[in-house]
C-alpha cells in the first residue's frame, strides 16, 4: 500500500549560535531519524536554520513538537506542512547546507532578496527553494 509522506519545513534563528550545536543536532537526527522514517535536509545561512522534514506525519509532528521545545533555536516560524506525493531526500537522514554563492544564487534566482531573510521565504515556495538548494553540489551529507 502506498505510504503518504508528509513534510514540515521551517525557519528558525539558531541562538546563540555556536558551531558545535550543529555537530549535536546531526548527531541526534543520525541517532533518530531513521528509526522513525524521517529524512531530510538542514540549512544554516548566517545564523538562521531551515529544516526540510518528510516522513509518516505522526513522526514528523512528534519530531516538530520536539523542536519547538529546544532551546537551541527561538523564533521558530512555520513554513510550510501537508501531505506530498514522494521524497525529495530518501537517502539523507539529514544533510547539511553552509552558505556559499552557489547557494546566494539559488536564492537570487528564486527572487528572494538580499541580504536574504528565511523568514520572508513565501510559504508556496519554501518546497521548491529548497528542492534547487538541495541539486547545488555544496550539501555535506551526514
Ligand atoms: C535546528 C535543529 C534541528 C534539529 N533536527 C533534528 C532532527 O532532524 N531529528 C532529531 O531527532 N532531532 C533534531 N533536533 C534536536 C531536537 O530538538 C531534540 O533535541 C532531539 O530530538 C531530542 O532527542 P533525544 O532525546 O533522543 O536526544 C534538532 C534541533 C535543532 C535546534
Amino acid at each position: 500500500m502506498h505510504r503518504v509522506i508528509y513534510r514540515l519545513i521551517y525557519a528558525s534563528r539558531a541562538r546563540p549560535f555556536r558551531s558545535e550545536d550543529v555537530a549535536g543536532i546531526l548527531r541526534q537526527s543520525h541517532e533518530n531519524n531513521p528509526a522513525a522514517g524521517v529524512t531530510g535536509a538542514l540549512c544554516l545561512l548566517d545564523g538562521v536554520y531551515m529544516q526540510y522534514l518528510e516522513g509518516p506525519q505522526a513522526a514528523v509532528e512528534h519530531l516538530f513538537a520536539r523542536l519547538l521545545d529546544d532551546e537551541r533555536h527561538g523564533k521558530l516560524q512555520l513554513l510550510d506542512r501537508g501531505p506530498v506525493p514522494s521524497r525529495v531526500f530518501p537517502d539523507w537522514s539529514m544533510a547539511l547546507l553552509d552558505w556559499d554563492e552557489r547557494i546566494r544564487a539559488v536564492f537570487v534566482r528564486h527572487g528572494m532578496p538580499l541580504p536574504l531573510d528565511l523568514y520572508a521565504t513565501p510559504s508556496d515556495q519554501a518546497a521548491e527553494l529548497f528542492a534547487a538548494l538541495a541539486r547545488t553540489p555544496s550539501w555535506v551529507p551526514l
